[in-house]
């Protein structure tokens, strides 16, 4: 029976035997194919003969501290075969004792866990492939946030940049609209003054001749007076321009009907003198929140633009309609029998110094201006053409 477990146990494991010094004594065929060694090779030849020169020494004085203390020592071993190939064996390291409890010999049997080993250091291997690849991750993770970061702090400062630009931009177009608006409004005076100056001229010439000729005090009287009035009118006229100029930085209430009153008086002779009836006749007023200023130039630009287009269109009964609507937001609607937009060139009036004028005829800038000033204050402005026409909408 004892022969016959010890080959059940030989069949299976790799057995070995020393002696007390560590000398091989026997070594059964599983020893002689791992470590590659003939059986020859290895009886009488210490048992290190398979040791592998990473495992530390201080593990065979565990083992031999273990060992020839009579007890059994157990470790997976690192071994090293003839041909320079490694095995990991399972050791189970038994000392025989005699029946004085001396040792006799030991005996040692191992199994293989090469394989295991192996697998086990490759998942370590990549564990640790894998850690690496997280810790340089994390660093490129880093570097790349950082010039993101660097990327955002120059993007930041580019937009600021043109931001800054653009209001400059801005600012230099609204002072060129008011240096245009300037000479319209000039010229608009002009015409204003052309009516009081000739009746100025008739009234001096009877005020000389009631004094010098007729001598007649009381006719002298009314002349003086009648100066008096027109010297008057033409005097309001320059302070309704001079307001329209004043910067009104505060919103204030606006009653609609009565700035688009003031827009028709400011163009109202230059209009007429080149036949250009306006129709408005809203009566309810209609107040809203706003610089009163600035969206009555939004009226006069969008005013003049329709009587260049009525004049370059040598239209025959030249006429504007004004009209008010309160729905949910206030609309002005400016429609003229001007000819209207060309569809191609619709979609570009809005646009900085787009104009299809001569260039002492126009900037381009009026539109521009317009939808920016009522962008600003939260509304909208829209055209189209209609039958004969343009129709210019500014949503309050
Ligand atoms: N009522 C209209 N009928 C036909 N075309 C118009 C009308 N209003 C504007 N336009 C077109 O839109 C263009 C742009 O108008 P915008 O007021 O911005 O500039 P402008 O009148 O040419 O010059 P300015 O800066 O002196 O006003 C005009 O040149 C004209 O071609
Ligand atoms: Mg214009």
């Amino acid at each position: 029976m004892l022969e016959q477990y010890i080959q059940a146990i030989e069949e299976n494991n790799i057995v070995s035997k020393t002696d007390i010094n560590g000398i091989i004594t026997f070594v059964n065929d599983e020893f002689c194919k791992i470590s590659k060694y003939s059986r020859e090779e290895l009886i009488g030849k210490n048992h290190n003969i398979v040791r592998h020169p990473d495992v530390p020494k201080k593990i065979f004085k565990k083992l031999w501290d273990t060992i020839l203390s009579k007890k059994i020592y157990k470790a997976t071993v690192k071994n090293l075969a003839k041909d320079g190939s490694v095995f990991y064996v399972n050791t189970t390291v038994i000392p025989i004792l005699n029946e004085k409890g001396e040792i006799l010999e030991f005996i040692a049997i191992r199994y293989d866990v090469t394989k295991a080993v192996e697998n086990s250091n490759k998942l370590l291997e990549k564990e640790q492939e894998l850690e690496n690849l997280n810790l340089t991750l994390e660093e490129r993770i880093k570097k790349q946030t950082e010039q993101l970061k660097k990327l955002n702090t120059n993007l930041e400062e580019r937009i600021k940049k043109e931001v800054e630009k653009n209001r400059e931009k801005d600012r230099i177009m609204f002072q060129q609209a008011r240096f245009a608006s300037m000479g319209e409004m000039i010229g608009n005076i002009a015409h204003q003054w052309r009516q009081p100056l000739s009746e100025l001229d008739i009234l001096l010439f009877n005020l000389k001749k009631s004094f010098f000729i007729q001598n007649d005090k009381h006719k002298f009287t009314i002349y003086y007076k009648s100066s008096q009035k027109v010297i008057k009118r033409m005097s309001q006229t320059i302070d309704d321009f001079r307001n329209f100029f004043k910067q009104n930085k505060e919103k204030s209430q606006i009653d609609v009907q009565k700035l688009i009153k003031e827009a028709i008086l400011i163009i109202k002779e230059t209009f007429k003198s080149n036949n250009i009836k306006i129709i408005f006749n809203i009566k309810n007023s209609i107040i809203i929140n706003g610089h009163k200023n600035e969206l009555l130039q939004v009226v006069l630009n969008i005013l003049n633009n329709a009587k260049d287009a009525l004049i370059l269109n040598k239209t025959e009964d030249r006429k504007i309609f004004i009209d008010i609507k309160k729905e949910k937001s206030v609309k002005i609607i400016i429609c003229d029998n001007g000819g209207g937009i060309k569809k191609d060139i619709i979609d570009k009036i809005f646009d900085p110094y787009f104009t299809t004028k001569h260039s002492s005829q126009g900037t381009g800038i009026g539109l521009y201006m317009s939808k920016k000033i009522i962008e600003q204050n939260g509304g909208a402005i829209d055209v189209y053409n209609n039958c004969d026409g343009a129709c210019f909408e500014i949503k309050l």
